[in-house]
């Protein structure tokens, strides 16, 4: 086997070709919930199939009743070797509002930014930049001599919308996909200079409510008064979800949720929170939620409910008196410990129905349920990470919460029974889902060194 200094050495040296091929994949318009796209994200996944045969591995393009997925296999050099399976998603987000870029989203450039030059396309960050540190990892190792772990590749298309088709596919293919761990490249680095491990991911529940009050819109000169309004309906609902003390008072949504262990609360603190810098980065200056917790406990290992979106009534230029037949709000709960997402819908719709006024019905629409992740403090991977890290990185790496999700990374321990090294090299102000995404070429490029040296670490 190749040592993996000569590993790194390829990664160096091939640094220029590894930016054009991901430029190749971020020129794709894999914009998953668009169904207009759909032919995109399919030119997506064949490229990624390509790739991966191109480096000698079988690879598929599984169809699925939304985007495709890919699946590929690769064996390592010995035999005795771990298997992993890497996860990463091809599909990204709505480039809108599209006269916010600089330049186009799906026509990637170099830049020059704070962090030094930046790659910027959508999906550059999330999740096709972090994704390729991965495939160019492999590469070295493919040229010089073989893998170090034998390695399943999981492509999806479907993450932005939550996964719809994956936990299905899962289930399918349970004997295929087995392996020891899962290693996903969809999250950060604590800063520009220190490496992370995402030691916790919340979870996610989308629930859409729809109030409907008289059978049709009304005059609100002639109606309004006796008249049950389901916007009024669906406030006092939204305002009922929170008390006075910040806490979602939806009964049982704390069930399952746990306080963080002393030796991890000490760590986050460790890593000196800047409260006052993460509120003014957004104009503000105060931070709201749950009395008596910090923000940083707050994102990462707290669940929260959010109204994404509230519709109803007349929202036109003008006034209108209108007195709506119906009113909706679209929800996201995100989810930490042992909180059940199908528990939480229940309790979330039984909330809501109990405060129906008579004559008003409301109808639901999930939009998806994951659990919260979290990966054992002190196991083998782990530390076998943590060192691979700090060699390519000459810093400790943090171990740190995130308060994102990923909707898949619960099914993996539920369904595969796998744990998820979750490493990424994402900075803070990458911009992901908002115009002019980016990534530092640090992170493309010290990210492929940090999965080689990952690689080699696991399989010991
Ligand atoms: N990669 C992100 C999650 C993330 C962001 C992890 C920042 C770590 C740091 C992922 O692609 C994402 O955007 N998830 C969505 C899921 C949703 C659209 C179903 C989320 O968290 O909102
Ligand atoms: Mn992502
Ligand atoms: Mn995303």
């Amino acid at each position: 086997m190749a040592t993996t200094e000569a590993v790194l050495n390829s990664i160096d040296a091939n640094r220029d070709a590894a930016v054009g091929r991901l430029f190749d994949l971020l020129r794709i318009k894999s914009v998953s919930t668009d169904p207009a796209f759909a032919a995109e994200c399919r030119r997506a996944a064949d490229w990624l199939a390509g790739e991966l045969r191109g480096l000698g591995f079988a690879a598929e393009v599984r169809t699925t009743p939304g985007h495709p997925i890919v699946v590929g296999h690769a064996k390592a050099k010995r035999k005795d070797a771990p298997h992993v399976l890497f996860y990463g998603h091809y599909d990204v987000q709505p480039p809108d509002p599209l006269e916010l870029w600089t330049s186009e989203p799906f026509a990637p450039r170099l830049a020059e930014g704070e962090q030094g030059k930046e790659i910027v396309a959508r999906g550059a960050s999330d999740d096709k930049g972090q994704l390729m540190t991965f495939l160019e990892a492999c590469r070295a190792f493919k040229e010089n001599g073989g893998l170090p772990c034998n390695i399943t590749f999981l492509f999806e298309g479907e993450e932005e919308t939550g996964s719809p088709s994956l936990p299905e596919f899962l289930a399918a293919n349970k004997d295929e996909l087995a392996a020891d761990l899962a290693l996903v490249c969809d999250t950060g680095m604590w800063n520009a200079a220190t490496p992370a491990i995402t030691v916790m991911l919340r979870g996610l529940v989308l629930e859409e409510a729809i109030v409907h009050g008289p059978s049709r819109d009304l005059h609100s000169g002639l109606f309004g008064g006796p008249v049950v309004n389901p916007i009024h309906v669906l406030a006092k609902i939204i305002a009922d979800l929170h008390d006075a003390d910040g806490r979602i008072a939806i009964p049982g949504f704390y069930d399952g949720v746990a306080e963080l262990p002393e030796d991890v609360a000490d760590q986050w603190r460790a890593l000196d929170f800047d409260e006052a810098a993460f509120l003014a980065a957004v104009g503000l200056t105060e931070a709201t939620g749950e009395a008596g917790r910090s923000v940083m406990e707050k994102v990462w290992s707290r669940p929260s409910c959010d109204v994404n979106g509230v519709v109803g009534g007349y929202t036109g230029t003008g006034s209108k008196t209108v007195l709506p037949a119906k009113a909706g709000a679209k929800f996201s709960f995100r989810l930490v410990g042992k909180q059940d997402p199908e528990a939480i819908v229940e309790a979330f719709r039984a909330f809501v129905r109990e405060r129906l006024p008579r004559d008003v019905t409301v109808e639901f629409i999930s939009h998806g349920a994951s659990g919260a992740m979290q990966l054992p403090f002190g196991s083998e991977p782990l530390n076998r990470a943590r060192r691979a890290l700090h060699a390519e990185w000459d810093k400790e790496a943090a171990l740190i919460g995130c308060g994102g999700s990923i909707p898949i990374v619960g099914a993996f321990k539920r369904d595969l029974g796998m744990d998820a090294l979750m490493v990424g090299f994402a900075l803070a102000d990458d911009c992901i889902h908002s115009p002019n995404e980016k990534y530092a070429l640090t992170s493309f490029h010290k990210g492929a060194r940090s999965w080689a040296r990952i690689l080699a670490a696991l399989a010991g």
